[in-house]
């Protein structure tokens, strides 16, 4: 051996220390780490959905980068005392802000599992079990919202991103040039305006994608909405009518099942007929409410859904999966591939193009087994499990409407089609904008008095309402009963204050 190859040898003989378990450094470790868990996901009575003192996180994690490693029990007491009272908890049953799911134990431990095994879920050959438990979990989905078993899809990060995939592939399906190698602007750099169609009830994702993929914000057409908030079919023909005179290029209507702010669901067997007529292809935003198909009390119009060209559900919200958890779906199988493959050299394998390689089918490369908490808690609560969940709260949030409707000071404030009701504290002596201040101190101090987490919705008229959006199993009938009387009562407390 050479002095260099010798004195190399000597200096890998100690490794650093300290990075790995043997198994029982992994047993005490993860005993005191499932108690943390258990205790922080159970006695939800005696805890609030958000902290009491939000900004005490700005404090305690703030510091210099620590010089030397802090054993593993010291790391637990600082979660302990630190990251959980600094934590907001979207498993309360009174979390009802936004359109979060709260996260059934199975897929939280779910998650745990998939980091164990830390599958880098893009390459067929380095994840055979990955890749084959997302490909059957999107199978289920699909048959779940009646689209084909043919149907492709992918597990991406949310609503969002899942609706911005979809956005590049309606482009490449829609535009007659290579729209990868040129660009939206084409060969010449002359290409018609693309126009894509969606209520102005859309979630803000439509906007961002048509921002990165270079079509720029305006080729999204907001169609306005009807009493219902429900995208309106006449002028939806009325606005493909004037682009297509002006020589724009329509390609999509993106319907919304479940909107934001409201949870309306637009005219879905309309928008599939239209889509047809006009050559476009039909996208459902189906990130909230896509899964109220499984429900008994599900309309119709809903379940049309299945014949769209493609869909976006998120089985972070209604499937109560750990976050992060969306869908894409498209129902002609290559779609995906056609948008997003690269085929890249380093990555070639010897049975390329026998089995599903994730990472050719979107935007990133090393990814997480999103899948797999999905795959458990679909077979944990089986889609009969999932029907009646989500109907359970579908009726929470009817009985939630008709509390309000009872209470004196509370007006419901937009149709209810889903989970999601708005309502607001109107009372006597109040101008408008006190009203709309009343509305939002209404909001804050239910939040602040640790009661529930509600947020916002803006009504068509500019107004605001209250709302709450039920996509939790730990909700119950007394929840709804508390938020009412919480808001009722702070409403005139505050409104007093504001007369004074
Ligand atoms: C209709 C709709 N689309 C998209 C999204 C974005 O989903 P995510 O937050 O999972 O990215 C939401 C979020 O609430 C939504 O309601």
């Amino acid at each position: 051996m050479s002095d260099r190859l010798t004195a190399l040898r000597r200096s890998v003989d100690q490794p650093p220390a300290g990075f790995d378990w043997d198994e029982n450094a992994w047993r005490e470790a993860g005993e005191r780490v499932l108690r943390l868990v258990a205790a922080a996901s159970t006695d939800w009575e005696s805890r609030r959905p958000s902290p009491d003192h939000p900004d005490d996180a700005l404090k305690l994690f703030s510091g210099p980068t620590p010089q030397d490693g802090v054993a593993f029990e010291e790391l637990m007491t600082r979660i302990e005392r630190e990251v959980l009272p600094t934590s907001a908890y979207n498993g309360h049953p009174r979390w009802l802000a936004y359109i979060m799911g709260a996260p059934a134990p199975v897929s939280v431990l779910g998650d745990l599992i998939a980091s164990s095994l830390n599958q880098n879920s893009g390459l067929w050959r380095v994840t055979p079990s990955s890749t084959a438990i997302e490909v059957q979990t999107l199978s289920w989905i699909a048959e779940m919202l009646g689209f084909p078993s043919a149907a492709e899809g992918i597990f991406l990060s949310g609503g969002q991103m899942a609706n911005i995939v979809a956005h590049a592939v309606i482009r490449d399906a829609k535009v007659p040039w290579d729209a990868r190698a040129f660009g939206v602007r084409g060969f010449n750099g002359n290409a018609p305006q693309l126009r894509i169609y969606a209520s102005s009830e859309l979630h803000y994702c439509h906007e961002q994608a048509a921002e990165i993929l270079g079509m720029g914000r305006q080729a999204v057409r907001k169609v306005p909405v009807d009493e219902s908030y429900r995208m309106r079919l006449d002028l939806l023909a009325q606005m493909i009518a004037e682009d297509r005179s002006r020589g724009d290029l329509p390609i999509a209507i993106v319907g919304t099942a479940g909107t934001v702010g409201t949870g309306a669901i637009d005219p879905i067997p309309e928008l599939v007929s239209a889509a047809r007529d006009e050559g476009l292809w039909l996208h459902i935003d189906g990130a909230y409410g896509a899964f109220a198909t499984l429900a008994d009390n599900c309309s119709i119009g809903l379940r049309a859904l299945s014949d769209a060209n493609s869909v976006v559900c998120d089985p972070h919200k209604w499937l109560f999966s750990a976050i992060d958890a969306g869908v894409l779906l498209v129902r002609e199988a290559g779609r995906l591939e056609r948008s997003f493959a690269f085929h890249a050299s380093y990555l070639e394998t010897a049975d390329r193009g026998a089995r599903v390689d994730f990472l050719e089918r979107g935007p990133e490369n090393s990814r997480p087994q999103r899948a797999f908490k999905v795959w458990l808690s679909i077979q944990a609560f089986g889609r009969d499990g999932y029907a009646a969940m989500i109907d359970y709260n579908i009726r929470l949030a009817a009985y939630l409407e008709e509390l309000v409707r009872a209470t004196p000071g509370l007006a419901l404030a937009a149709p209810r089609e889903l989970s999601i009701v708005c309502w607001r504290v109107e009372l006597e002596g109040l101008d408008r904008p006190a009203l709309e201040e009343l509305q939002v101190a209404v909001i804050e101090e239910i939040e602040r008095r640790g009661i529930a987490m509600l947020s916002n919705a803006r009504l068509q008229d500019g107004r605001t309402a209250i709302r709450a959006c039920i996509t939790n199993f730990r909700t119950r009938a007394e929840d709804m009963e508390k938020i009412v009387k919480a808001s009722a009562q702070i409403g005139s407390e505050l409104a007093a204050k504001s007369r004074r």
